[in-house]
This record gives C-alpha cells, structure tokens and sequence, in this order.
C-alpha cells in the first residue's frame, strides 16, 4: 500500500456518494438548461417578448449561482474526496489523463467567464452578441462534459489501453459515446424539469406554450433513452454485468432508476393531455424528485459496474494495485505495507492486526457494524473455521469483491477482529437461513450467479446430505462442512424442495 488509508467508521462510500449525486445532477442541469436558456432567449426576441425575457434574466441568476457556488464546491469537494479516500486511482487517473484535466479546466473557466458576462450583460450587449455569449457558456459546459465523460468510462471499459498504455486507447474506450449519448440526453430531460418546475411557480401562472416545451425536452430524450442504455450496456464486458447481476441491491438500483423513468414518462403524459388541469406544482415537484432519484440511482450503479475495480483490469476498489496482488499475498499485506503499526500476525497482536488490514483491504466498502453492509454481526453468527474461510476467498463470494490482499494468516485475523468486534445476529436453523449463510454468499439457487439447483434435481434428501459431507471434492474453493448435524439435515431438505417445485407439496 503506497498510501495511508482514511477511515471512516461510518463508511467512507457514503461521502463520496453524496457529494458525487448532487454534483452530476447540477452540471448536467447546468449543461441542458444552458442550451435551454439560450434557444428560449431566441424565441423571446424573435417575438419581442418582453415578459419572457424578463423570466430569463432572472433565471440565469439562478444559473450564476448553481455553476459557479455549488457546482464549483461539490467538484472541488469531488477531488478533496476521492483523493482522500482512494488516493492510488486518483493518482493513476491524474498521471494518464493529465491534459485532458488541464484541458476541462480551461472549459470550466470559460463556462464560468461566460456565465458571468451573460448574466451581467443582459440589457448591455445587442441581443445577439448577448446570445453568443451563452451559446459560450452551453459550448464550454459541454465540453468538460465530454473530457470528463471519457474518463469515467474509462474506470468501467479501459479496452485497449490496457495493453497499449495509449492515452488515445484509455479516453476512446468502448464505453465513452454511448456513455456521452446517454448523459446528454439526461442533461436534455433534467433541463426540462427544472423549467416545467420553475414554470409552475412564476408568479403570473405556468405559460401553456413553454409548459409544452419544457414537456417535450424531457419526452423526446427519455423516449430514447433505453435504446441509448442498452447500447452501453452492450458495450460492457459481459463478465462485468454478471458480477453486479448476482448483488440483489444493484437489482434494486437498477429497479429504482427504471421506474423513476417510467414515472417520469407518466407524469409528463399527463400534465401534457390534461391541457393544464392538473396541479402543476405538485406535479412538477414530484419529477423533479424522481429524476433526482431515478438519475441518483443510475450513476450508483454505474459506479457499482466496475467492481471489484476502481480502474478495471488495473486497480481495485480497496486501492490495492493488479500488479502488486502476487507480491502481497505471499509476503503479507502488514509486511509490505509501510503505514501498519505491526508488520506480522501474532497471538497477542491479532485482534489490532485484524482491524488494521481491515481498514486497508475492507473499509472501503464495509463498516464493523454501521449501516454501510456491516460485517461484524454477520460474521460473528458464523464459527471462526468458516470465517476465516470466507475471508480469505472475497473473489470468489458474490459482491463484487477484489481478492484478499494478503496471506491466510493475515485474513484469519480480519475474521477474528470483527467476531469479537460485534455481537452475532439471531440465526435460525431453518434451511433457507442455513443456505444464506453458509452457501448463498458464493452461489444462487437458480440465478445467474454460480446456480445450484440443476445439482439437485430429481435428488433426495440423503443424496443432498452426502454432497454437503464432500464439498471440498466439487472444488477445493468450498469450505469443509463445520455447522451442525440439526442444520446439515435442515439445509439438505430445504436444497431439494428449491430444487424440485413439483415436489415442495409433497415433502
Ligand atoms: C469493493 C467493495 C468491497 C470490498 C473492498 C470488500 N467487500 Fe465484502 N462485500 C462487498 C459487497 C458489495 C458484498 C455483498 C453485499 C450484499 O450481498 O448485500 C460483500 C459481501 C461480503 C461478505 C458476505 C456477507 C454476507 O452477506 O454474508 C463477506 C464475508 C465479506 N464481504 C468480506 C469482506 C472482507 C473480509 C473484505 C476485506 C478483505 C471485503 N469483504 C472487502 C463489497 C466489498
Ligand atoms: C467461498 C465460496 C463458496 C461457498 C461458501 C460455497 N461454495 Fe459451492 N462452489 C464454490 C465454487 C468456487 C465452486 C466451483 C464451481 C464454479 O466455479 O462454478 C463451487 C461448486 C459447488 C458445487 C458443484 C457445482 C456444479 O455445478 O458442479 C456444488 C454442488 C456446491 N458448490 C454446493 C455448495 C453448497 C451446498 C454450499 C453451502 C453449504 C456451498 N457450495 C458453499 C464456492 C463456494
């Protein structure tokens, strides 16, 4: 380990999660509603509106505002973060892409100029140099979009340039146009609910002509939007989907996302045909909150694709760098790493040993016992032989997880740290609890995920008993079998009854 580990007990991914929502839902906004405000200021003109111009001119303040105060803070905020807490990726993406930073921080001064200029220079300049002006801000908004965009894709698909260490490779990856189409589009559909929003509460009433138009900016794009995923999805290694396939909360991520889109669709259908019937404030809140969420939802689990990696192919999620793996799991994570307290596991230290590779190798995504998938109580429910088993094995469990950085040794002491760092769960003995604890952390029943139930089809009970007496001869990656004879015999009826419906009635 290079560098030195920030640890939040509460869980450090929160921070960043936070941060990085509300910083992706503004500069996309800032982007579409940039774009939005320009082409309206054409049609104020073009019709000698006065009233809309005047409409516009105040909103651009709120634009002054957005991009300049909380975009700038929660970008910066964005760097101070993710430097903290995975200072390894952070580095390897700075030192590739240090250009196409320099070049999306001279976008961002020019967006920034230009917002200025715009907003203060409303009844200064004629009205198409003023337009100018925010076809600028629009532009260079856009553009650090583009820079930016390509190197978030680059984290999920780096394709090429894993081999050829090409800049050229790592921003022109498989991922980064169907990426761009697809923020662009959102960029398109936030821009629309933020007017209709900001419509529904001007004081002289929403007007019907640029209700529909907000209305159609969010329509069209989401209209076209899962042609536009499914194309990036497609472009996704198919071993990368499988792996968030098999976690049930990227499921619910996924869910979430998809039906705020739905119900934004609704929603806008219906303010559309009502003809202003509706409660237009309501309406237009509750969208604006489902695209928060729905959008929210999307980037997490986007985030969530590129596991058990930061830079797929290059660097995991708990810093640990591809190249290095080898190395520390022969010599030991305490050994090699220069910011542990002790360099070995012994009987006295092994408790302050276990909690120091925890913080290296596991708090990046778990806590002790907090909210953020506490791993004390679930593994204190387990014995200490079986513990130490799956600590040792993350990579092989379902989640996503990088191996385990360090020897065997090393990961019976993480297991023994969080034991005694938290108190069991109530377990019960039931077969569907037994599987979960003891089976479903690496395999489904039916799933995509390492599926069990074509092993016992047209089984008994018996033969389920024997198969859990010999693990270890399907693969020596499964622990021996160390629970009791009560669940033993309780898990082997449960296998069969999932594995055999017709007969569940009868057993
Ligand atoms: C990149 C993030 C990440 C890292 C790093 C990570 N894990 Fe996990 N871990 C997960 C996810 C995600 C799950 C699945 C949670 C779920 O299914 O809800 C999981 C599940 C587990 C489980 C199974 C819990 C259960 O449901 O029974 C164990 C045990 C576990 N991790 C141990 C570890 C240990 C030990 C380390 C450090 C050596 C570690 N993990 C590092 C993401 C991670
Ligand atoms: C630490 C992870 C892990 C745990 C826990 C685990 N397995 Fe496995 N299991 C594996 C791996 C790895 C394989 C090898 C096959 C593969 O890679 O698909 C396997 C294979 C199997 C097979 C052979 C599958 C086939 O298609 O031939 C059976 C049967 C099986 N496991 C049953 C179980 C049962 C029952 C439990 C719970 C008591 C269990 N396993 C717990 C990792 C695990």
């Amino acid at each position: 380990m290079t560098y030195p580990v920030w640890y939040v007990p509460f869980g450090s991914a929160w921070i960043i999660a936070v941060i990085a929502t509300v910083h992706v839902f503004i500069s996309h906004f800032a982007i579409g509603g940039g774009l939005m405000l320009v082409l309206l200021e054409a049609t104020a003109s073009r019709h000698d509106d006065e009233a809309l111009k005047g409409w516009l001119k105040r909103r651009s303040r709120f634009f002054l505002l957005l991009t300049l105060v909380l975009g700038a803070l929660t970008g910066v905020g964005i760097w101070f973060t993710i430097s903290l807490i995975s200072p390894a990726a952070t580095s390897t993406l700075i030192r590739l892409f240090v250009w196409v930073w320099a070049i999306e921080w001279v976008f961002f001064l020019a967006e920034t100029m230009a917002i200025l200029v715009y907003y203060y220079t409303w009844d200064r300049l004629d009205p198409f140099a003023h337009r100018i002006v925010g076809w600028i801000y629009f532009g260079s908004a856009y553009l650090s979009l583009v820079a930016i965009n390509g190197i978030l894709a680059f984290q999920l698909t780096p394709g090429r340039w894993l081999a050829s260490g090409s800049l050229w490779d790592a921003f022109f990856n498989p991922t980064n146009l169907p990426s761009l189409v697809a923020r662009t589009l959102v960029c398109f559909i936030l821009a629309g609910l933020f007017t209709l929003f900001g419509l529904a509460f001007t004081k002289t009433g929403p007007r019907p002509d640029l209700v529909r138009r907000s209305l159609l900016w969010v329509g069209i794009p989401l209209a076209s939007l899962p042609l536009v995923l499914f194309w990036y999805f497609k472009a996704i290694p198919p071993e990368q989907r499988l792996i968030a396939a098999a976690v049930p909360y990227f499921n619910h991520l996924a869910l979430t996302a998809l039906f705020a889109m739905a119900a934004i669709a609704l929603l806008a259908a219906a303010v559309w045909f009502s003809r202003g019937k509706v409660a237009l404030r309501q309406f237009a809140a509750i969208m604006l909150l489902l695209g928060l969420f729905g959008f929210g939802s999307a980037e997490w689990l986007r985030e969530d694709l590129r596991l058990p990696y930061l830079i797929v192919g290059n660097t995991y999620a708990n810093g640990v760098a591809v190249s290095a793996l080898p190395e520390l799991r022969s010599q030991g994570l305490l050994a090699t790493s220069q910011w542990s307290s002790v360099k070995a596991v012994t009987r006295q230290n092994e408790a302050q040993a276990g909690k120091e590779i925890f913080v290296m190798a596991c708090s990046q995504c778990h806590t002790v016992r907090s909210r953020l998938i506490p791993l004390g109580p679930r593994l204190a429910s387990l014995d200490e032989g079986f513990a130490s088993w799956l600590a040792y094995r993350t990579d092989l469990m379902r989640g996503g997880m990088p191996p385990f950085p360090g020897t065997a040794a090393e990961a019976e002491a993480v297991a023994h740290y969080l034991r005694v760092a938290a108190l069991p769960e109530a377990i019960s003995s039931d077969g569907a609890s037994v599987f979960r604890r003891r089976c479903g952390v690496c395999h489904t029943m039916s799933g995509s995920f390492r599926p069990l139930a074509r092993v016992f089809e047209g089984e008994k009970a018996e033969d389920a008993v024997s198969v859990l007496n010999d693990l270890q001869s399907f693969s020596s990656d499964m622990p021996k079998w160390t629970g009791s004879e009560t669940e033993k015999s309780a898990l082997a009826q449960w296998l069969v009854a999932q594995s055999n419906p017709a007969k569940k009635g009868a057993s």
